[in-house]
């Protein structure tokens, strides 16, 4: 089967969240399985010099975007047994960031379009192209368009994959004809219209041939307004069609027996690595010594639906608890404030990191004892399996992919991974992180601990998901 992945982002070539990562493990693992697969981005200028050197330059064309006419030029690499593809237009991607330009909605629907024109002039033409956010939900509503007058488009189907309906994409009417160069009539037919304006999550969901979404709660909780964001009459709509498939990790790139961030490297049979990592992330973050007491880790935009607001309202509380606080993250002004603050009042117990950086991201999750992630939603989140990997056990609520990732471990139930609370309370979170915090210590912790570690988060068993549901629509 030939299979193209079109994202914005992926790891390890350009990343603001968790879809780089599902965008640069999950092909690999279909590759792994034997399939042929190429995946495509945009060439942004984030994309460091050591992989443009590698990358082979293919040809140049031009993609028309209702009046205007386009420069589009294609390189491509080979990496771990994927073809990996770049969309070059500096006008569109040589920015100072991947998104949050006024012209996003022009920028990503030339990538769409782009995407679905190069088809035929890639290695292999796909059987399938799987679709992935808001920003690539126009590419299955191109290939519909051009498969009607074009034959060799009849044949390819599409999978859309929602990784978080909160960002859906919303353009103006008038774009339609004067953007996205579609007849008026995909408007009419309400393929994209919402609430009488564009809604690009809406076009992906309603035209592709599959949807998925990166966690099977998540994908019964999207029937619901409070977590559908408005679109839960199209969520219903296309029920029929849609399958929640949890991500796995790279656990390769996460692997803490050989990842090379680390002050030292340790697996589930021999600790003795997680002790120095400890050690020398309270001397980095200038935490004390403190024997016998649990270090609780935060990695996370500091956002609203993360749960943030929990944690800053019973925050005192939780420090009385007789932890130390690492934080590593970026985003509301009012939190960062928070947490700077934070260390300010408990100094020595609170190490507040407002940026955001892939390694000491890494040595937190291998210095930590709990990892702390109280999300109002959460599609899937990848950090809780991170931190499994690395050994530090998570306290979640349970929502989305968190209740598929953590099996509590409160009721003594004898497979448990983690601390689990139900209601979206602080209280709640509190009692439950008091209940991590006196199991500490105990060989029922460590038990604990050594499941994490030994817990199989690969793609492996999530790749064969994916398969299936390829399979199915070629027939
Ligand atoms: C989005 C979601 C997150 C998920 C990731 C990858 O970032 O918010 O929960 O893990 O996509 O699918």
């Amino acid at each position: 089967m030939n299979i193209l992945f079109a994202a914005s982002e992926a790891a390890p070539f350009c990343k603001t969240g968790g879809l780089a990562d599902v965008a640069g493990s999950l092909p690999v693992a279909l590759a792994e399985g034997g399939d042929n697969v190429a995946v495509i981005l945009p060439l942004y200028a984030q994309v460091d010099g050591a992989w443009r050197e590698k990358m082979t330059y293919r040809f140049y064309t031009y993609v028309d975007l209702a009046w205007r006419h386009e420069y589009c030029g294609v390189f491509s690499l080979e990496h771990r047994g994927v073809t990996w593809y770049f969309v070059d237009n500096e006008r569109y991607f040589r920015r100072a960031k991947l998104y949050g330009e006024f012209d996003d909605g022009e920028r990503f629907a030339f990538f769409s379009r782009a995407v679905a024109e190069l088809l035929p002039r890639l290695d292999h033409m796909p059987d399938v192209v799987h679709c992935n956010d808001w920003q690539t939900a126009l590419v299955p509503v191109y290939l519909k368009d051009f498969a009607v007058r074009r034959e060799e488009y009849k044949r390819v189907r599409t999978v859309y994959t929602v990784h978080n309906i909160e960002y859906q994409g919303w353009l103006g009417e008038e774009t339609v004809t004067d953007l996205l160069g579609l007849d008026r009539g995909w408007w009419n037919t309400g393929m994209l219209q919402m609430d009488g304006a564009v809604n690009l999550m809406k076009a992906g969901l309603m035209t592709a041939d599959a949807v998925t979404t990166v966690s099977p709660t998540y994908a019964r909780e999207l029937r619901y307004p409070a977590f559908a964001h408005g679109l839960e009459s199209v969520i219903s709509a296309v029920s029929h069609k849609l399958t929640g498939v949890l991500n796995g990790i790279d656990m390769v790139s996460f692997d803490p027996a050989a990842d090379a961030a680390l002050p030292a490297n340790y697996s589930a049979s021999n600790l003795r690595g997680k002790t120095t990592c400890k050690a020398a992330l309270r001397r980095e973050l200038g935490l004390s010594a403190e024997k016998g007491t649990p270090i609780l880790a935060i990695v996370s935009r500091l956002v609203g639906h993360k749960g943030t607001d929990l944690i800053c309202q019973v925050f005192d509380q939780m420090m009385e608890k007789g932890v130390q606080l690492v934080v590593l993250g970026m985003g509301a002004p009012g939190y960062e404030d928070f947490f700077r603050r934070a260390q300010e009042r408990y100094p020595g117990r609170v190490a507040s990191c407002i940026t955001y950086s892939d390694a000491l991201a890494r040595r937190i999750y291998a210095g930590a004892d709990l990892y702390l992630m109280p999300s109002r939603s959460e599609p899937c989140g990848l950090s809780q399996m991170i931190a499994m990997r690395y050994g530090t056990v998570p306290i979640v609520r349970q929502t989305g992919g968190l209740n598929d990732s953590v099996r509590s471990c409160q009721t003594g139930q004898s497979d448990g991974t983690g601390f689990v609370f139900a209601n979206y309370n602080a209280w709640d979170m509190l009692h439950v992180i008091g209940e991590a915090v006196s199991l500490y210590g105990s060989e029922g912790f460590r038990t604990v601990r050594r499941r994490c570690m030994e817990e199989d988060m690969s793609w492996g068993h999530s790749a064969r998901i994916y398969r299936d549901i390829y399979g199915k629509l070629l027939g």
